[in-house]
């Protein structure tokens, strides 16, 4: 008897920080990025997300539009100082009416929600006592956890444990540009191996809690290509391989960090306690991917630890978006079969992907032609790696709407809704548009194929 293809999940991402603003409202304690964008100088414009989408407020309307746009499944992420403002212990109810409302309002409207539950925006409270830089992180992580499970756990089933480690410890923990601003290789390597580690508390934590829960966390990764034959380029293209897109999945999978590649992330043993090896492990049910770009690499001995740098896409002279990054819709199929190639990898879905323009509105028009062909190019690799990946099941647009991006501020503009900041109206774009009419396209395919392969099977019975 054949297979069956497994049921594919359409759906848009959003998240807390990026689009709810109510920053300061209902009891919500601050988190890391409403501080950081206080800071001067840190957020493009001297923006904050205290306004942001006004999603808290206007979740229904953006939910309507979901539903209007016919996408069947809703990512968005938790805000964890909304529900626990200190980070542990006192519950703020408003907080957790906020999401109640919210997954009821998802329901009925027939959208599945899918939770993130760390988009990054750490509770405030809990960075002032070291933040992912103290190991009591997984004890507070875990807590947090818990209370989503026995309040939300009745009706959302789809989670998603972290959002990109990698970025959120590198841009936040090394490099010093995202919350909460710090810098160097300790407090990189203690963050990344406690995210780490947390990824795995929580993905076994939700499986402990319900075994047919749909569990897993998301990685940022890029295709990576040598700059040249030369070996000392093919060389730095494996670390910078490794750093982007092994580090944080390795150690999931049960392979430990990718050292061999990487010798300097030797050095993050320093950070282990006993039996760290075995907690590191868990049996996530699908991995995220969230793939924007390609990175094009080049030996460098003046840069320290990897002795790589990126050769960004203007230099190179190659089609790329607003935020200088290069359009390579080829590179999202090379990583579904990279990713797809661990034996312990189940399910991919492609929890990111998506583009930032300028968009050009005319009226009550918004033609967004480019992120319009940046979409259909990348969904023609989808399509192929549907055709040639068995383990792919699901694709995500970033993002719903326009939003807060991070040390960028609202000036990139990644969403299938133009939000008008100076009055809140939201406005669908052509390419809003046009991936309803692919969902639809794709769902009647999916029908017909279904259909025939039942067909089939009776006949070969
Ligand atoms: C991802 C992140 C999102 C969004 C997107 C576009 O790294 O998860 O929150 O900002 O990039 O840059």
């Amino acid at each position: 008897m054949k297979l069956l293809k497994k049921p594919f999940h359409w759906g848009v991402a959003t998240s807390a920080l990026q689009t709810e603003g109510a920053s300061y409202l209902d009891g919500k304690g601050p988190s890391i990025w409403d501080e950081f964008s206080l800071r001067k100088g840190k957020i493009a414009g001297g923006h904050t997300p205290e306004i942001a989408n006004s999603f808290y407020y206007r979740y229904e309307e953006d939910l309507d539009i979901v539903q209007a746009l016919h996408i069947p499944n809703f990512r968005f992420s938790i805000s964890w100082p909304r529900v626990l403002p200190q980070g542990t212990r006192n519950i703020n109810q408003k907080g957790i009416d906020f999401y109640d409302r919210l997954i009821d309002a998802c329901l009925e409207r027939g959208i599945t929600p899918w939770v993130t539950l760390y988009h990054w925006d750490l509770p405030l409270q809990l960075e002032l006592n070291g933040g992912w830089n103290n190991r009591d992180i997984l004890s507070w992580f875990s807590e947090y956890v818990e209370l989503m499970l026995q309040k939300f756990g009745d009706r959302v089933s789809n989670w998603m444990v972290l959002n990109e480690p990698l970025v959120f410890t590198g841009a936040g923990y090394f490099l010093g540009i995202h919350a909460p601003g710090k810098k160097g290789m300790n407090s990189f390597l203690s963050a990344a191996h406690h995210a780490s580690l947390a990824q795995a508390v929580g993905i076994r934590q939700i499986k402990e809690h319900n075994a047919l829960f749909n569990v897993g966390t998301t990685y940022s990764c890029s295709w990576i290509t040598p700059f040249s034959d030369s070996p000392n380029d093919q060389q730095a293209a494996v670390r910078v391989d490794a750093l982007m897109n092994r580090f944080f999945v390795e150690p999931l999978l049960g392979y430990g960090y990718p050292v061999k590649d990487l010798p300097f992330l030797k050095e993050i043993e320093k950070f282990y306690q006993k039996d760290d090896e075995t907690l590191l492990k868990a049996t996530p049910d699908f991995i995220g991917i969230q793939n924007y770009t390609r990175e094009v690499v080049k030996h460098s001995w003046f840069t320290p630890y990897i002795n790589a740098k990126l050769i960004d896409a203007r230099t190179r002279q190659v089609p790329h978006t607003l935020l200088n990054w290069e359009i390579y819709p080829e590179g999202i199929h090379s990583l579904i079969h990279k990713y797809a190639a661990y034996p312990e990898v189940k399910n991919i879905i492609v929890s990111e992907n998506g583009a930032a323009f300028p968009d050009h509105v005319t009226g009550n028009e918004i033609k967004d032609s480019q992120r319009l062909s940046y979409l259909k190019n990348y969904m023609l690799h989808i399509n192929r790696a549907r055709m040639d990946c068995s383990k792919l099941c699901g694709y995500f647009v970033w993002s719903l709407h326009d939003n807060f991006e991070w040390a960028e501020g609202y000036y990139p503009r990644f969403g299938l809704v133009h939000i008008d900041y100076s009055n809140q109206k939201r406005t669908i774009k052509e390419s809003g548009y046009w991936y309803k009419n692919h969902i639809l396209n794709q769902k009647y395919e999916d029908k017909i194929q279904h259909e025939h392969q039942l067909f089939n099977t009776k006949e070969e019975r």
